[in-house]
């Protein structure tokens, strides 16, 4: 048995010229476009007040530099990949070619929750956001149509369902959900149903879409920084770190770093940049522009953003689910239209979250398939609009499937641990690289790459531990599945094993 025989940069570059072709259309500034489309989204129109209010006060913009630290560290590491292996399949296709086939597949099997679970879950935000502005124009969508069927079962809720005597049931014993009497989340299947079409017809339409909201999202959040810069009371952020609380993560250092933790969701995103290898004019120097410059702009961005709201109002006030509208309602009655305008920005925002992260789960696959690791199916491309149009319908019919009936809680932490995984392993892998093909054509280079990569890893690392044990315990069951599958079909028929 070969677990990690892998697959040389060489066969890559070799695969790219004769194998299926995607359209060459992405510049610089698209890719970078690309890069913000996938990163802002729910993690700064949303998380951001939960991390403000629960862990760290008007600290969590010293969250934003620790976590944008580590992203920055993986970044550097996906760009030097990224230039060298201008292939579509990022983290996967990386590890492919250094630390062999089964880590390729471990780590592929983790974007899908990174990217396809993103999606879902930016999904349930989406649901959210809109049903409370279509509110705003006395239209209601009731709940049970609109909110997940499926739910947490909170600890307390569990003690009294044992307490009444009544049986558990399977979910509500073994998976820690209950049904919650809603049929369907129908607005997150409705956006991921249109964002299907979007992919389908073409990257070039999904770059043009994603381009228009970009600049929308951005502008939206530099008006609310612009405008509530004036609008900062001192006083609340005195003091600018809380004293530490009682238990662990609650304020002071620990609080920091966990928020660190959970604010990491809001740059998820950079590297799908280097998903889209296939589809730049000249990869080998725009991928690296594109992650590092959307990573720099994001994180300027959110600091910002982090400050102007913790300064406006005090972060007691922030654990909601639209923290920025609360922030722009206690600038007075002169700012309703920004309300409004915050409200269009953050769902127009979540929308290209949703398209980036599902294009990038559809080029993932289609790099597997071309690789023998998933059915040949998977690297079809369409005759007439040049998508893998097969890999596209499996993966929003799935990303619909888990949006109609998951609640956003669920799917956000499995996606930050997946993540993390798949960052630090890519770490690992650009120094193993480093050792073992030093003879490669590296067109961008890690600097001081065996301190930062190592780095970058244990940082990623670190963030995963703070996750909660529940995360951990749904990832080992993700990954057995994913054993599973690879085991049974993978293995048998990926191209170096036919080779061999
Ligand atoms: N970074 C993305 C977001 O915040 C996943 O929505």
């Amino acid at each position: 048995m070969n677990l990690f025989r892998t697959k040389k940069v060489e066969e890559f570059l070799q695969d790219l010229e004769h194998g299926p072709q995607l359209k060459r259309v992405l510049g610089p500034m698209a890719l970078i476009s690309l890069g913000l489309g996938a990163i802002i989204g729910a993690g700064i129109f949303v998380i951001t007040g939960h991390a403000a209010a629960s862990y760290a006060g008007p600290a969590v913009a010293i969250s934003f530099i620790i976590s944008g630290i580590a992203c920055a560290l993986a970044g550097l590491a996906y760009a030097e990949f990224a230039a060298m292996v201008p292939v579509a399949g990022s983290a996967y296709t990386y590890s492919y070619a250094t630390l062999g086939e089964f880590w390729a597949w471990f780590i592929a099997w983790n974007l899908v929750l990174e990217y396809l679970m993103a999606g879902a879950t930016v999904a349930v935000g989406w649901s959210g956001y809109v049903v409370d502005l279509l509110k705003q124009f006395n239209i209601h969508i009731p709940p049970i149509f609109s909110s997940a069927p499926l739910d947490v079962l909170t600890s307390e809720e569990k003690k009294k369902l044992v307490e009444s005597g009544k049986e558990l049931s399977f979910i509500e014993k073994y998976l820690g959900l209950h049904f919650t009497g809603s049929y369907v989340n129908l607005p997150a299947v409705i956006i991921i149903l249109i964002v299907g079409i979007i992919l389908f017809l073409g990257i070039s339409e999904s770059a043009l879409v994603n381009n228009v909201i970009v600049i929308l999202k951005t502008s939206v959040l530099l008006l609310f920084v612009i405008i509530g810069f004036g609008k900062i009371d001192l006083a609340n952020w005195n003091p600018f770190i809380p004293p530490p609380g009682d238990e662990f993560g609650e304020y002071g250092w620990t609080g920091i770093l966990r928020a660190a933790g959970v604010v990491f969701f809001a740059y998820i995103g950079f590297d799908a940049v280097s998903t889209a290898a296939q589809e730049a004019k000249n990869p080998q120097r725009d991928i690296p522009i594109g992650i590092l410059g959307s990573l720099f702009i994001s994180t300027l961005l959110y600091i910002s953003v982090a400050l102007v709201l913790t300064g406006v109002v005090h972060y007691s006030q922030l654990h909601v689910p639209a923290p920025i509208a609360v922030a722009v309602n206690a600038m007075g009655p002169n700012f309703a239209w920004l309300m409004l305008v915050v409200k269009i920005g953050a769902i127009a925002g979540l929308t290209s979250v949703i398209l980036m992260t599902l294009l990038a789960q559809t080029r993932i696959f289609f790099a597997m398939s071309r690789d023998g690791l998933l059915p040949e199916l998977f690297s079809r491309v369409h005759t007439k609009f040049k998508t893998p149009y097969i890999s596209t319908i499996v993966v929003v019919s799935i990303a619909a499937f888990i949006a109609a009936i998951f609640p956003i809680g669920v799917l956000g932490e499995l996606v930050s641990i997946g993540t993390l995984l798949a960052f630090s392993i890519v770490c690992i892998a650009v120094v193993v690289l480093r050792i073992k093909r030093p003879d490669l054509n590296r067109p961008f280079k890690m600097p001081l790459v065996y301190i930062l990569a190592p780095l970058g890893a244990i940082a990623c690392i670190l963030q995963m531990v703070f996750l909660p044990l529940d995360t951990w315990y749904r990832l080992g069951i993700w990954t057995g599945i994913g054993l599973l599958v690879y085991f049974l079909y993978g293995y048998h028929n990926s191209k170096l094993s036919r080779s061999e």
